[in-house]
């Protein structure tokens, strides 16, 4: 029996030495230490033992057992602690690489103009004033002094949902919308989005404005071409001027059409300004006694500006862009251009 267990004791060594991974280490315990292993299996050959041997030789392999949960133990402690060693090299972060350079999203073209709008006007004390996108005939025209007959209804090509609901053409609804929600003093932007049945270069069925109103008392031609001045400042930079020349719009009496100084040549006349050294930029004028009356406001004791900015328009101008389909498109190659 001594003979047998020092033999075994042999191989449980060299098995042990060679044991390298929680693998070869299980294994082992199989072979050697569990219920059904070889050294547990010593004790069955006990009963082949004489009596009086059999103390002693029990004693001898309870020994062995011992000594080899032992070398067990400290096997598998060995395991843990290279195990965890390759694992934590294999997940070590250098701190010191260079990160990995994510890509930012920026502002669209058309939000970028609309923010710049939004901060000369905000500076004036204005509000920004949300308005349907679905209105009615009368918010959209009627009460506008744009009756149901009127030729200016051809010149927005209208998107009707049903006889009276319609995709507003302009953001002039947001006019009779805040007044119909506020007293005077009003002062008001409404940006969105509209509506037109309209496509070429210059035209997109959807397209955004930006409507401004103001209502006070004493308010005059002269409080808007002032905005306007500082509105064009914020937009164009530092120096540009603003000019009105006579137009019309229903809603508003009288009607002016603003121009900007040319912001390319200066004012000396380009191919942008086609050699006027003036740009359209806007519509805008006082706002027609009819429509006050319409939104309950007293003509003769209040007065009112009110002005409408093509926002592609702008956009398009500023930043030399030729196609308003491009600013739809949301060709990353365009859009990068605007990161900030
Ligand atoms: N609503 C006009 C349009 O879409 C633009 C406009 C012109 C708005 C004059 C105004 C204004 O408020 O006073 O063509």
């Amino acid at each position: 029996m001594q003979k047998i267990i020092e033999e075994l004791a042999a191989k449980v060594e060299a098995d042990l030495s060679s044991v390298s991974n929680k693998e070869t280490l299980s294994a082992f315990w199989k072979e050697y230490l569990s219920k059904t292993g070889k050294i547990p299996g010593l004790m069955k050959e006990l009963k082949n033992v004489s009596p009086e041997e059999r103390p002693a030789v029990g004693k001898m392999i309870n020994e062995f057992k011992v000594k080899v949960q032992q070398d067990y133990d400290t096997a598998s402690a060995r395991i843990q602690s290279e195990e965890l060693s390759k694992r934590n090299a294999a997940e070590a972060v250098d701190i010191t690489m260079p990160a990995k350079i994510r890509p930012m999203g920026g502002l669209h073209p058309i939000t970028l103009v609309r923010n710049q709008i939004i901060d000369a006007f905000l500076g004036m004390g204005f509000q920004v004033f949300d308005a349907q996108e679905i209105d009615d005939d009368d918010h959209n025209f009627t009460r506008l002094n744009v009756p149901k007959d009127h030729p200016a209804r051809d010149m927005q090509d209208t998107f009707y949902l049903t006889d009276e609901l319609l995709l507003r053409t302009q953001t002039s609804n947001g006019q009779i919308r805040s007044m119909d929600s506020m007293k005077p003093p009003i002062k008001v932007l409404v940006p969105g989005r509209v509506f037109r049945s309209d496509s070429d270069a210059t035209h997109s069925p959807m397209f955004h404005q930006m409507e401004g109103l103001v209502v006070d008392r004493g308010i005059t031609l002269c409080d808007l071409q002032g905005m306007l001045d500082q509105l064009v400042s914020n937009l164009f930079g530092d120096g540009m001027r603003t000019r009105l020349r006579p137009s019309f719009f229903p809603f508003t009496e009288p009607s002016v059409e603003v121009d900007v100084s040319c912001f390319e040549c200066g004012g000396k006349g380009c191919s942008l300004c086609k050699g006027t050294g003036w740009i359209e930029i806007l519509g805008g004028g006082v706002v027609n006694r009819k429509v006050l009356k319409n939104c309950g406001i007293d003509p003769d004791e209040y007065s009112g500006i009110a002005f409408g900015i093509g926002i592609e328009r702008i956009a398009m101008l500023k930043y030399g862009i030729n196609n308003m389909g491009l600013l739809f498109e949301n060709d990353l190659r365009l859009l990068r251009q605007f990161q900030e």
